[in-house]
């Protein structure tokens, strides 16, 4: 493992895999949209809602006991979220895949900044903040005008709706969750950027991929679970290496 930081050169042998690769995949977390100022899912917790544990509000059976404070977060998080901007990090994923024969962009995050940056192959594993579907048969439906018990109810069956995003004990989207699998059993290098690395099945795309002989590279400003299995671990932010990077591999 070579261990860069934040002034840093990256080695020729980075470059090299760069150019030698047929197909990236890349893992991003909340980190990336931190310099954003998106908090991450535990920093979001202020004024109202410093009260409440994030994770006892994402779940299946809090919004069965209370689907009104749930809606009440979700909208919150949408308002903040929705000021949001894509950040350099974002732009140079996008650029990045410009460069790339095959290239696979997977995210943990549910703030839509990645498709916002113009990236195009987006797998969302945790779902869409800012998308609304329908609890019986999960249609995504476009939300309308809240009913009488300022809920939003489904207008063809009248169910409740509920955010697009994955929550604590749900399983992910299978379809999204397979398509991530096959770019990590498939990818030359796998990038894992600004994720702490320990929320299921999600940490365990970098393992799939280093077990079929893909380089691990690491960017993120702390040590994770992943560190001691990767190739190259670039130590700083997203938003600044992320640029740096994609620029020396468009120079070269
Ligand atoms: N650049 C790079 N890395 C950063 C930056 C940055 N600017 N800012 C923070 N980080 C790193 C942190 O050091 C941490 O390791 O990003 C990681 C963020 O970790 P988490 O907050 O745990 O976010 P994430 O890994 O995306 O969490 C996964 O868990 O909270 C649930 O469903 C939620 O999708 C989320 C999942």
């Amino acid at each position: 493992m070579r261990q860069i930081g934040e002034s840093f050169q990256a080695p020729p042998e980075f470059f090299s895999s760069m150019q030698s690769a047929t197909h990236v995949a890349v893992l991003t977390g909340s980190g990336v949209s931190a310099e954003s100022g998106v908090p991450t899912f535990r920093e979001a917790q202020t004024g109202l809602w410093a009260q409440y544990d994030p994770e006892s509000l994402a779940t299946p059976e809090a919004f069965r006991r209370d689907p009104a404070l749930v809606w009440q977060w979700y909208r919150w998080r949408r308002e903040l979220i929705g000021k949001a901007k894509p950040n350099p990090g974002h732009l140079s994923l996008v650029e990045m895949e410009a460069l790339i024969r095959g290239y696979s962009l997977i995210t943990q995050n549910v703030d839509g900044l990645h498709r916002l940056a113009g990236s195009s192959a987006v797998i969302e594993l945790h779902g869409n903040i800012m998308r609304t579907r329908c609890t019986r048969d999960g249609r995504i439906i476009k939300e309308t005008s809240d009913s009488s018990d300022n809920l939003p109810h489904c207008p063809d069956c009248g169910s409740l709706l509920r955010p697009d995003v994955v929550w604590f004990g749900e399983a992910l989207p299978r379809g999204s969750y397979h398509e991530a699998l096959i770019a990590a059993r498939t990818c030359d290098i796998f990038f894992s950027i600004g994720t702490s690395g320990v929320v299921q099945p999600a940490a365990s795309l970098a393992l799939e991929a280093r077990a079929t002989g893909a380089i691990i590279v690491e960017i993120n400003i702390d040590d994770t679970p992943l560190t001691q299995f990767s190739d190259f671990v670039f130590r700083g932010t997203a938003g600044n290496i992320l640029p740096s990077l994609v620029n020396s591999i468009k120079g070269r």
